[in-house]
């Protein structure tokens, strides 16, 4: 059962130098990285186009230990669900706004022994997720429109749901991580915290960072 007590930092290898990449895992998981977050978007449910199962595969390969948090930004995560669990990962996080089976997919996700997890975008009302909350270990609040890193904290938009995310979660009694992804560094880290969120997505402030220890370090504290 997901320990939502526990502070949970997530970087992002969005930012990562890809030349790199397992370089890049081992540094991230070695300067206190809890678990490594992984971006899929597939120019459709989001502007952008990143990375498939295949890049899952090779993070997979060079750090087998590593908690590998997949966070599924497509129009039909149903129909590439297996292909990520044949990868290998721990969590797979589906979005809650495009068109398919989002019960049925969540299942799936936790018959196959994983973590489920569900995301919404800023935008989206979180009773719209509600149905959903006795299925999942984890809720991702997006903190930023996704698609790109490098954005800026959307507090007004989001933290009210955080906090919201929370009540609802006690009134009746599930266990569930509330995670935050986009614009999240050292001091808005603390913010999300404050608001009750315990996993934390970092992508530009974590790679970027002129030393990484010290930049997790400051999440961790935060
Ligand atoms: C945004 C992605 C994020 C992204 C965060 O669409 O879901 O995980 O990598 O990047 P930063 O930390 O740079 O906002
Ligand atoms: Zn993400």
């Amino acid at each position: 059962m997901p320990d939502f007590n526990q502070r949970i930092i997530a970087p992002s290898l969005l930012a990562a130098d890809w030349t790199r990449l397992g370089e890049e895992c081992r540094r991230a998981m070695t300067a206190g990285g809890d678990w490594l977050h992984l971006d899929v978007m597939d120019g459709h449910f989001v502007k952008n186009i990143s990375y498939g199962p295949a890049f899952v595969q090779h993070v997979r390969r060079s750090v087998p230990e590593a908690f590998l948090d997949v966070h599924l930004m497509i129009e039909r995560p149903d129909q590439y669900l297996q292909d990520f669990i044949d990868a290998g990962v721990n969590n797979i996080t589906i979005h809650l706004e495009p068109e398919y089976d989002t019960g049925e997919t969540l299942k799936r996700i936790r018959d196959a022994g994983l973590s489920a997890g569900l995301a919404i975008n800023p935008a989206t009302p979180l009773n719209k997720a509600e149905p959903f909350l006795d299925q999942i270990d984890l809720l991702l609040i997006m903190t930023v429109v996704p698609g790109f890193g490098g954005q800026q904290f959307m507090e007004k938009e989001t933290m009210p749901k955080v906090v919201e995310a929370c009540q609802m979660r006690s009134l009746r009694g599930l266990s569930f991580h509330i995670e935050v992804d986009g614009g999240i560094d050292g001091n808005t880290s603390g913010i999300a915290a404050r608001n009750g969120a315990n996993v934390f997505v970092a992508g530009t402030s974590v790679f970027r960072a002129e030393d990484m220890a010290t930049a997790l370090d400051a999440m961790r504290q935060s």
